[in-house]
């Protein structure tokens, strides 16, 4: 490092607070401070802004329906397409030309979708999903990896006004099957398979086993050939060939149906403190126009950008942020199939320098693995096009913010660190690009209009500087409605913690630790429930704990997440081998093996430790956060309380020893 570069270095280190670029703020959609206040005198109709960016077949009545709480209505009596609004109007508005999705598949393919040619698509298979048989209100569940065919497919069932859900790729058989059973879901839209780091990936034989798990009949599957020659498969009697199928519907036109603003649009499942997942339901209006909002404030998005999301559309993430929230705005999306460090480590660099991408979205975790790699892979790239960069799913470390600032921004760019949740819709706690300070690591104040506090266990918000919890005290348009054919247990997950029914005051807990400094920004410190953060993607560590436990040899399992270098938290198991057992090699990998089965490769043990016993309280409680201590290699506190403290230091020195 020279000698320029290392005070630059120790510049940006000790620095705590930034202004956004007068470069930026020139040209950012919101610039005015006021909007916070607007927003606040104005609510709720101050949402009407959002639901102004959409185009509406029949304009609503009501902004909120707050009649039957925490059931809030949105935008009710008002009626649209998600599809249109996504493809249809910008097409009418003279945009067909315009670049709608920008695809590149791993080993270097392109496909580009001009906004006439993806309504042309979406059309096309919206009208074979109907000559499936697809109905308004079935639930379609797609089984895609990041494909063209993904987006296209959720848009058709928009178009359609059939909910889609997708399902992660990278989930297991299990998991599959576990959503098709609780969204009673009779379609399927899978593929044959897809490249990983250069690799054919076998998907359809995973999907078929998911399969054998449905527990009613499944209709119909599409199979889309992402393949071809690389991986060859004989369908069966109720699976069809994609490209085959929508041939007979080649050129169909299909009228996009006028959804009721609280109309279902997709139901998405996340993972919760108890086994099961939980389907998260959202809705058209609300949700549509909060991701087109938050997309415009937050993202900066203009029609005119070229902007790009990493992250994977069986997530919320990708949802809200490839799909619904940039597509509404006309925007040109980018989509990427593999790996960033597929052939080589510059390959995300590679694809903004072509493709002059001018807003860019990632994950923390995938900052730490650049930084990892080290600065000389940006280098190597013009990455001058860059205006907006953007991080979400776990908490960002001031070094990894200073980093991205530096070495991918250039120092200018301005940094929006969003958090959200798959329940939260869209974006809540984040700073405004073209108005507020940035604070590495403080991911800022809650947005306009937004009622986020930081409160301690009585729900009284905490002073300054004290840690406390997340809460939202007022209702937002891109809120969950409920969890799917489960009203009870969302009012238990999200509403008893801190409402108070009598005095009908209704408080949405979203289960996230955090602080509060004295200018009202929040940082997070994580999930204070029994949810793992693993390189921003959540996992049940109960579901990973049940996987365990039903494994032949083992009597007992706890599941902690213990910090991570890259992955900013990594699960370990800690599993107690039944008599006749030797917590052996060979157990590890059946442990290992059925954490695969049950969720994917995401949720797979960085170990698996066997222990005579589990510590736990006089109770018999398992003390978790000293599982997580012993994972994180922290130093442990006091252990008096235990019923067995002298097995602590015994699976300490085994962990050290692994
Ligand atoms: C949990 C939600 C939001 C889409 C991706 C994850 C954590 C999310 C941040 C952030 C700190 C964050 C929270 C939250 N989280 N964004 N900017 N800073 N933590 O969605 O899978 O529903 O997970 O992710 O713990 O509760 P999700």
């Amino acid at each position: 490092m020279s000698q320029e570069d290392a005070t630059l270095e120790a510049r940006l280190a000790e620095q705590e607070a930034f202004e956004p670029p007068e470069s930026f703020v020139e040209q950012a959609n919101v610039t005015d401070p006021g909007i916070y206040d607007e927003f606040e005198e104005n609510w709720p109709e101050c949402w009407e802004r959002a639901a102004d960016l959409l185009s509406w077949d029949e304009s609503y009545d009501t902004v909120l329906d707050d009649g039957n709480e925490p059931f809030y209505e949105w935008f009710t009596g008002g009626e649209l397409n998600a599809s249109y609004n996504c493809l249809d109007r910008h097409v009418e508005d003279g945009a067909a030309d315009r670049e709608a999705i920008k695809w590149e598949g791993e080993l270097g393919e392109t496909r580009s979708y001009t906004y006439g040619e993806l309504l042309e698509e979406v059309e096309t298979f919206a009208a074979t999903l109907r000559g499936l048989g697809v109905e308004e209100d079935d639930v379609v569940t797609l089984y895609l990896p990041m494909i063209p065919e993904l987006p296209i497919a959720m848009l058709a069932c928009a178009r359609l006004g059939a909910p889609h859900s997708v399902v992660f790729a990278g989930f297991s058989a299990d998991a599959l099957a576990t959503r098709m059973n609780s969204a009673d879901s009779e379609y399927l839209v899978t593929c044959d398979g897809y490249y990983r780091r250069g690799d054919a990936l076998d998907h359809l034989s995973k999907t078929n086993e998911g399969l054998e798990g449905v527990d009613h009949e499944v209709s119909d599957v599409v199979v889309v050939d992402r393949l071809g020659d690389d991986l060859d498969h004989s369908l069966a009697d109720n699976q069809r060939d994609y490209d085959e199928l929508v041939a007979e519907y080649d050129g169909e036109s299909v009228e996009p149906v006028s959804r009721d603003a609280e109309d279902m649009l997709f139901l998405m499942y996340t993972s919760g403190t108890t086994g099961q997942p939980k389907g998260v339901k959202h809705t058209t209006g609300g949700y549509l126009a909060y991701t087109a909002w938050t997309s415009r404030a937050v993202l900066d998005l203009e029609p005119e950008d070229t902007y790009w999301c990493s992250a994977d559309i069986g997530w919320i993430t990708g949802h809200s942020y490839i799909v619904y929230g940039p597509l509404a705005l006309g925007t040109t999306s980018v989509m990427y199939e593999g790996t960033p460090d597929y052939p080589d480590k510059d390959r995300l660099w590679e694809i903004v320098e072509r493709e002059g991408v001018d807003v860019f979205y990632t994950a923390p975790t995938a900052i730490r693995a650049f930084m990892k790699w080290g600065s000389d892979y940006p280098e190597q790239h013009d990455l001058s096009s860059l205006r907006l960069l953007g991080t979400v799913g776990e908490p960002i470390n001031p070094r990894a913010w200073k980093w991205y600032y530096k070495h991918i921004g250039d120092e200018e760019c301005p940094i929006v660190d969003t958090w959200w949740q798959t329940e939260t819709g869209g974006m809540m706690i984040t700073t405004l690009p073209g108005v507020n300070t940035m604070k590495p690591g403080s991911a800022g104040p809650p947005l306009p209009g937004v009622d986020a506090r930081v409160v301690d266990a009585q729900g009284e918000e905490v002073d300054a500087g004290q840690a406390g919890y997340v809460t939202v005290n007022k209702p937002w348009p891109g809120m969950l409605r409920t969890l799917y054919n489960n009203d009870e247990r969302f009012l238990s997950e999200y509403w008893q913690e801190y409402s108070d029914e009598d005095a009908d005051e209704w408080v949405y807990f979203p289960e996230d630790g955090a602080k509060i400094d004295d200018d009202g920004y929040i940082t997070i410190l994580g999930r204070v429930d029994d949810v793992i953060n693993v390189s921003g993607h959540r996992l049940g560590t109960m579901e990973i704990e049940s996987a365990v436990v039903g494994v032949d040899g083992i009597a007992e399992a706890a599941v902690v997440g213990g910090d991570h270098e890259v992955k900013g938290e990594a699960v370990y198991v800690y599993a107690i081998p039944e008599d006749d057992y030797e917590g052996d090699a060979e157990l590890e990998e059946r442990a290992m093996d059925a954490v695969l089965d049950s969720i994917g490769p995401i949720a797979k043990p960085e170990d698996v430790v066997f222990t005579p016993e589990l510590p736990k309280t006089r109770s018999g409680k398992i003390m978790r956060r000293l599982l997580e201590d012993i994972a994180s290699g922290n130093e442990l506190g006091n252990t008096s309380t235990l019923r067995n403290p002298e097995v602590v230091d015994d699976i300490a020195a085994q962990v050290e020893t692994d």
